[in-house]
């Protein structure tokens, strides 16, 4: 598959061009809408792989090869960065679309930026974490956590039947409650400081979470984490996008009802959602 990255990507980045975000869904939806947030001046071209959803019972090599072919789809794009807006993906690919695109354009995960907040925030004790089969079968946030801090231990356990159920729009109803709750009981997650959202579909049931946890545990997004890295490297790297900028664009493997009605609720004002199969 590394032909599908060979695009010669000859052309320096600039401030003015979109930012690549992908993910399984709807998940990485709620990292652009974090990005939009702290920055409203930046667009996006948005890949959401719903053809091949959900990732999180895929095998790693599935993913490493469906993730090559959407970030050679958004170079093709000429995005200025490309947003792996899904913990799966970044558990999977993220070091080998990293190698394939350097001085191309620059990757971000949703991993490393969660993982390092909370090595630096607390300092000992217990952290939680939830996320899809293949995030936790990984170990990833164990062994980045506990590598950066040696005197946190992490614990977490899969939770398959939320992306899928947040995927169908199931989310603050009895339903979800219920699911949620026989998720988060278990003895895994006894004494916990803290846990985090290791998928990105996770925002849209967080005040679900927070309310069963009433407040006495922090409940940390990896959305919101991811975007306030893409700010530093947009600052940093003089990216920033000025004001005027044209519309965002999604793009999706499959059309399905669920992700254009997300995308109106995320992105009210610009909402263009196409079919693009990269893999016919
Ligand atoms: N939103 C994705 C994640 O962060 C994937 C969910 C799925 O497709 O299984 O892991």
């Amino acid at each position: 598959m590394a032909f599908f990255i060979s695009y010669i990507y000859t052309q320096e980045v600039k401030a003015n061009q979109a930012i690549g975000v992908f993910d399984s869904g709807i998940g990485g939806l709620t990292v652009a809408s974090s990005i939009q947030r702290k920055m409203p001046h930046e667009r996006f071209v948005y890949f959401g792989d719903t053809a091949h959803l959900p990732y999180g019972d895929k095998s790693p090599a599935a993913i490493r090869a469906w993730s090559k072919s959407i970030a050679d789809f958004l170079l093709g794009k000429k995005v200025k960065l490309i947003v792996i807006a899904c913990n799966t993906a970044s558990s999977h690919a993220y070091a080998s679309l990293k190698n394939l695109l350097k001085g191309k354009v620059e990757v971000i995960d949703v991993i490393n930026p969660t993982a390092e907040y909370v090595a630096k925030k607390y300092t000992k004790g217990r952290i939680g974490v939830i996320g899809t089969k293949g995030t936790i079968q990984s170990r990833i946030y164990v062994k980045r956590i506990e590598k950066l801090n040696k005197k946190l231990k992490v614990t977490s356990n899969a939770t398959p039947l939320l992306a899928p159920m947040i995927e169908e729009g199931y989310f603050n109803n009895n339903i979800s409650k219920t699911i949620i709750k026989s998720y988060l009981d278990k003895k895994t997650f006894q004494n916990i400081q803290a846990i985090i959202l290791g998928c990105t579909h996770y925002p849209l049931i967080k005040r679900e979470i927070d309310e069963l946890y009433q407040g006495r545990i922090e409940v940390i997004d990896s959305a919101e984490k991811t975007a306030e890295r893409v700010k530093e490297y947009l600052e940093a790297n003089s990216l920033l996008a000025g004001a005027n900028q044209k519309k965002n664009q999604f793009f999706v493997s499959d059309y399905t009802e669920s992700f254009d009605k997300s995308t109106k609720i995320f992105f009210k004002r610009s909402a263009s959602l196409k079919k693009m199969n990269l893999w016919r």
